[in-house]
């Protein structure tokens, strides 16, 4: 079962910075929901997920996870970072069990780990030096060793954007797949529109000085997502709006339908107003 996460009016200042990075937040996550943090650079994202994760209290304001005010890091809870942060003179095997030996749990580890790694495509891999891998190889391995201690939450922070395109791309399914297959709730930082829109139940807008939430779009688009449709095609362009982007008008509402039934694409109002029965823009 995913965790269900409250974040209660967190405002965060910075020792020596004037001004806050973080001001009254205030947000909502679902068991086994999907939920983007998306923003340009310095706006907060990554002092958010760290308040997550349990590695950084708020100056106001707290954490809750099922209830729970979180303050301090959990095994319930993994992060993952843009680099995988793996030991290189290990095997990809040690690399994904240390999660659990640190937990003491090696009952059917090595059974465990074989499973993970097939999952995530290293079976191959498994006696091999961490550092004789490619990137991508490198974020499967800490992606194998986040899951093996079944976290409640995965907290990814610009996971994959050191990854080329096309492993960027699918990582990106495989994480959502995953954590659907598990129930996991996921909260993840990315400043790649795109990324938001493959992974994410909802999306939430951040702008910054001081960081807030400025907006939040539902991308209620069926999984497999795919990239070609006109619904994919229309949130991408939605949520360009938001950083001042041309927004690509809406065409071919056909393949749309088939693609995503959602009322927003079989409707043929004016996209402007079918985004703002979806999206709330909150109050700055
Ligand atoms: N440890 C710190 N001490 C002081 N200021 C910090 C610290 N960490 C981050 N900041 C500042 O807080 C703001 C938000 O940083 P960060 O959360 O990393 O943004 P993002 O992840 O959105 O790029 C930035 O202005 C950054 O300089
Ligand atoms: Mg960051």
């Amino acid at each position: 079962m995913g965790a269900a996460i409250s974040i209660d009016y967190i405002t965060h200042h910075y020792p020596g910075q004037e001004a806050p990075t973080l001001k009254d937040i205030q947000v909502t996550v679902a068991p086994g929901e999907t939920v983007a943090l998306i923003g340009q650079s310095g706006c907060g994202k990554s002092t958010l997920l760290h308040m997550l994760a349990g590695l950084l209290l708020p100056s106001e304001g707290c954490v809750r996870i099922n209830g729970h005010q979180v303050i301090k890091p959990s095994p319930r809870w993994n992060m993952m970072f843009q680099k995988p942060s793996l030991y290189p003179w290990m095997t990809v095997r040690k690399n994904a069990s240390l999660g659990l030996i640190f937990q003491g749990r090696k009952t059917d580890m090595r059974e465990r780990i074989d499973q993970l790694l097939e999952t995530v495509g290293l079976s191959e891999k498994a006696e091999v030096n961490v550092q004789s891998l490619s990137g991508g190889q490198q974020q499967r391995v800490a992606l194998a060793r986040s899951l093996a201690t079944d976290p409640e939450l995965l907290l990814l922070d610009e996971p994959f954007s050191a990854l080329d395109a096309f492993t960027r791309v699918a990582l990106q399914d495989e994480v959502t797949r995953l954590a659907r297959e598990r129930g996991i709730s996921v909260v993840f930082v990315t400043h790649d529109i795109e990324e938001a829109v493959a992974m994410a139940d909802r999306v939430l807008v951040m702008g910054s000085n001081p960081g807030t939430i400025t907006a939040e779009l539902p991308i209620d688009i069926a999984h497999p997502r795919d990239r070609n449709s006109q619904a994919f095609v229309d949130r991408k362009a939605e949520l360009m709006g938001y950083f001042g982007a041309t927004r690509t008008p809406a065409t071919d509402k056909g393949s749309a339908e088939a693609e995503a039934p959602t009322p927003d694409t079989e409707s043929e109002q004016d996209e402007s107003s079918s985004s703002e029965s979806r999206a709330r823009v909150r109050a700055a």
